[in-house]
C-alpha cells in the first residue's frame, strides 16, 4: 500500500508541475491593461514571465496575454533557454510608445532563442508620429522594427497582426526553421520603410497565406537567404515580393532556392522583383521559382533591375557583378499600371542567365504591353504575353 500511496503522491507532484509551474499568465507578473486612456506600462511583467519560462526545465511552457491592450517598451527576449518549446500566447494586442526618440533599432527582438512559437495577438508599433517625422525630412531615428528574431532557430509565427510599425514589421535574420502562418500586416501605403516581412541571411523560412499592406515590401529576401518558400500571399498596397537589395557590398552571401507561389498584388508598385546593386561583388540570386500569381494594376509586374544605385555613388559603369541566374516565371496574369509590363534589365558584365518564361498573360490598359530587355538570356515556353524579349 505504501508504494502506490508515494507513487500517487509522486504522480500529483507530477501533474501540479505541469499545470502551474508551466503557464506563465502575465497578470500574475503585474502587468495590467493600458484601456481608457490609462498608461500602465507591463514590460517588466512580460520580461520576468519569459525568464521562468525560458529558465523552466519543463518541455512546454505558455506565457499568456489576455485580451486587452499592453502597453510595452523594448523587449529583448534573450535566449538560449532550457525550455525549448515555449508558446506565447496572445489574446491581446501589445502596444509600443508612440514616442519613436527610444534607443535602438527593435521593439520586440527574441535572441539566440530555439523553439519558440507566438500564437495570434496583435503588435501595433504606432508608427505615425515617426512617419510625420520623416515626411518633413527632419534628422528622425531610423525606428523601431516591431518583432525581429535574431540568431535563432525553429521558430512558428501564427496569426499575427503587425501594425503601424515604426520601421519594417516582421525580420528573420541569420536564422534557421521559420513558419510563418497567417499574418496580416498592416500599415498606410505612404508610411516609409514599413517592409511587411524581411528575410535576412536566414535558412529555411516558410512563409504561407500572409495578407499584407504596407509601404515598403511586402516581403524582401536578402542577402544570404537560402530555401525560402512564400505561398499565398496577398501583397498591396506596398513595394511586392522583391529579392534584394543584393550586391551593396563585395563580399556578400547569395541568395539560393526560393519559391514564391500562389500570390496576388493589388495595387502595388511591383509584383516579383530582383534588385541587385550596379556594383562588383560575389554575390547571387540562383534558383528561385515564381509561379502563379496574379497582377492587379501592378505598376512593375515582373522586373529584374541589376542598376539599383539610390546616389550613384561606387557603382562604376553600373556594372553590377551579381550573377542572376536560373529564374522561373510561370503562369503570371493580370494587368500592369504601366506599359512595360516586365522589364529584365541585367548587368552587361554578368547577363542574367537562364530566365524561363512560361504562361505570362499581362496586359496594360485592357490593350498591349510591352516587354524590355537588357543582357538577359534564357527560353520562353508556351503562351507568353508580352512577347518576351529574352535572347538564347
Ligand atoms: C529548397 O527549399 C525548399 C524549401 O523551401 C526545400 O524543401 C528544398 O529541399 C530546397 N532544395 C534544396 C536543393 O536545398
Amino acid at each position: 500500500m505504501a508504494k502506490y500511496a508515494l507513487l500517487s503522491i509522486l504522480l500529483l507532484i507530477f501533474y501540479f508541475t505541469i499545470g502551474t509551474i508551466a503557464d506563465y499568465n502575465i497578470m500574475d507578473f503585474g502587468a495590467k491593461l493600458s484601456d481608457n486612456g490609462r498608461q500602465t506600462d507591463s514590460t517588466n511583467a512580460l520580461l520576468q514571465a519569459w525568464s521562468l519560462a525560458c529558465a523552466s526545465s519543463i518541455n512546454g511552457a505558455t506565457i499568456y496575454i489576455p485580451k486587452g491592450k499592453f502597453s510595452i517598451g523594448h523587449v529583448k527576449f534573450q535566449g538560449p533557454c532550457k525550455n525549448t518549446n515555449i508558446i506565447i500566447q496572445i489574446d491581446g494586442s501589445l502596444v509600443a510608445p508612440s514616442n519613436y526618440k527610444g534607443a535602438g533599432d527593435e521593439w520586440i527582438v527574441f535572441y539566440q532563442v530555439d523553439g519558440v512559437s507566438i500564437q495570434g495577438g496583435t503588435l501595433d508599433g504606432q508608427g505615425e508620429a515617426l512617419w510625420k517625422c520623416k515626411e518633413s525630412n527632419q534628422k528622425c531615428p531610423t525606428g523601431w522594427k516591431n518583432l525581429l528574431f535574431d540568431n535563432s532557430k525553429n521558430i512558428v509565427v501564427n496569426g499575427l497582426t503587425s501594425k503601424n510599425s515604426k520601421q519594417f514589421h516582421i525580420v528573420i535574420r541569420s536564422s534557421e526553421r521559420a513558419m510563418l502562418k497567417g499574418v496580416t500586416v498592416i500599415a498606410p501605403g505612404d508610411s516609409p520603410n514599413t517592409d511587411g516581412i524581411s528575410v535576412q541571411g536566414s535558412s529555411d523560412v516558410t512563409i504561407r497565406n500572409a495578407n499584407i499592406k504596407t509601404g515598403d515590401d511586402c516581403i524582401s529576401i536578402s542577402a544570404g537567404a537560402r530555401n525560402v518558400w512564400a505561398e499565398h500571399i496577398a501583397c498591396g498596397p506596398g513595394h511586392g515580393i522583391s529579392i534584394g537589395s543584393i550586391g551593396k557590398t563585395y563580399n556578400e552571401k547569395g541568395v539560393e532556392n526560393v519559391t514564391v507561389k500562389n500570390t496576388v498584388f493589388t495595387g502595388s508598385e511591383n509584383g516579383l522583383r530582383i534588385k541587385t546593386w550596379g556594383r562588383p561583388s560575389t554575390a547571387f540570386v540562383r534558383g528561385v521559382i515564381f509561379q502563379e500569381s496574379i497582377m492587379k494594376n501592378v505598376k512593375n509586374p515582373i522586373v529584374i533591375n541589376q542598376n539599383y544605385c539610390p546616389h550613384s555613388k561606387n557603382c562604376p559603369n553600373q556594372n553590377s557583378g551579381v550573377k542572376v541566374s536560373d529564374i522561373t516565371y510561370d503562369d503570371i496574369q493580370g494587368s500592369s499600371a504601366s506599359s512595360v509590363a516586365v522589364k529584365f534589365d541585367c548587368s552587361k558584365r554578368n547577363p542574367c542567365n537562364g530566365i524561363l518564361v512560361k504562361n505570362i498573360k499581362l496586359t496594360y490598359h485592357g490593350g498591349k504591353a510591352k516587354s524590355s530587355c537588357k543582357y538577359a538570356k534564357g527560353s520562353i515556353l508556351g503562351f507568353v504575353v508580352p512577347k518576351s524579349c529574352i535572347t538564347k
